[in-house]
């Protein structure tokens, strides 16, 4: 039966593991699980039977694909796919999904747990400020974006969007103030939460230009990608700027200078860990593996990304 193989650096949770597992056992499914590789040789290794492979952020390249040839699916268990080469994919035609919302909560309940240790300076019992009332800057109204939208409205924000691909009576409906161009969102908003893609367009698109619009005392929190920033511009701007702090799921490449310059201004988690709840593995792993067993059984493409 055909060979699915879970190739995760970061393992999904073991409830999660299980699960998969037997959905693919009842379909008929062969699956094995390649967790915690250290090198780009095992992944190599433990690819080489899969005819479908379930990812997180692991690579996936020319190079491990050359490694599996009998791949013909790749499911990224959540939402961003900029770790695949999806021109490579398409080459040998391989299908790449998504699982598109399945994990967002867990990163948008994240926003604020980050947002809640910076303006409560780091919990150290000195006095801090609250998010009530706070102008809240949604930067990409997606699945994240909207749960975070839902959330900030429980803090009693203030809260806007801006989103090119969305219409903006859509952002209106969720009582949402959609802007109409980033800089105004950037110079609007003391609190300013990511949810951008890495994509050529948006790499280090986050810029001077836009740190300079930001007010007094502004949060930039990040839970999307550390490539859109422009790190060179960000640490240039909070040295100039002693009011503004930088909060981050994605270790920046600068983050051992970045914590020595701006000692509670920036803090990054230690690993991406939006994502990492049992109930956002179950989510994004289980659709996963329904979407490998859909398309081998009924040549189901619904969430393909490389059409
Ligand atoms: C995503 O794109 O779905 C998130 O960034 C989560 O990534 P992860 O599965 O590597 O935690």
């Amino acid at each position: 039966m055909n060979k699915i193989v879970v190739l995760t650096e970061k393992p999904f949770a073991s409830d999660a593991v299980n699960k998969i597992s037997d959905i693919a056992k009842a379909e008929k499914f062969d699956i094995k699980f390649v967790e915690n590789y250290k090198t780009k040789e095992e992944a190599y290794e433990g690819v080489k039977d899969a005819e479908a492979l379930i990812v997180r952020s692991d690579i996936v390249d020319k190079d491990l694909i050359s490694h599996a040839p009998n791949l013909k699916i790749v499911v990224r268990a959540g939402a961003g796919y900029d770790n695949i080469d999806l021109n490579a994919c398409t080459e040998r035609k391989i299908v790449v999904m998504n699982t598109p919302g399945q994990n967002s909560n867990a990163v948008a309940e994240l926003v604020f747990g980050l947002l809640l240790y910076m303006v409560r300076n780091y919990f150290d019992g000195s006095t801090g400020t609250e998010l009530k009332g706070k102008k809240i800057g949604i930067h990409a109204y997606g699945n994240v974006g909207k749960h975070v939208a839902r959330i900030a409205k429980g803090f009693d924000m203030d809260v806007y969007a801006y989103d090119p691909f969305v219409n903006s009576d859509e952002i209106k409906k969720d009582n949402i103030t959609p802007l109409s161009s980033v800089e105004e969102l950037y110079q609007t908003c003391q609190i300013i939460s990511i949810h951008i893609p890495a994509t050529n367009e948006t790499i280090k698109s986050i810029n001077a230009k836009l740190f300079e619009k930001l007010p007094k005392n502004a949060i930039i929190v990040n839970t999307a990608r550390k490539e859109v920033i422009n790190e060179e511009d960000l640490i240039a701007y909070m040295e100039k700027r002693e009011d503004i702090k930088y909060v981050t799921d994605i270790q920046m490449d600068h983050h051992s200078e970045m914590i020595e310059r701006f000692p509670k201004r920036y803090f990054a988690t230690a690993k991406k860990l939006g994502a990492q709840t049992k109930e956002a593995n179950n989510n994004a792993g289980i659709a996963a593996v329904k979407q490998i067993i859909a398309f081998f059984n009924h040549g189901d493409t619904t969430f393909q990304v490389n059409k």
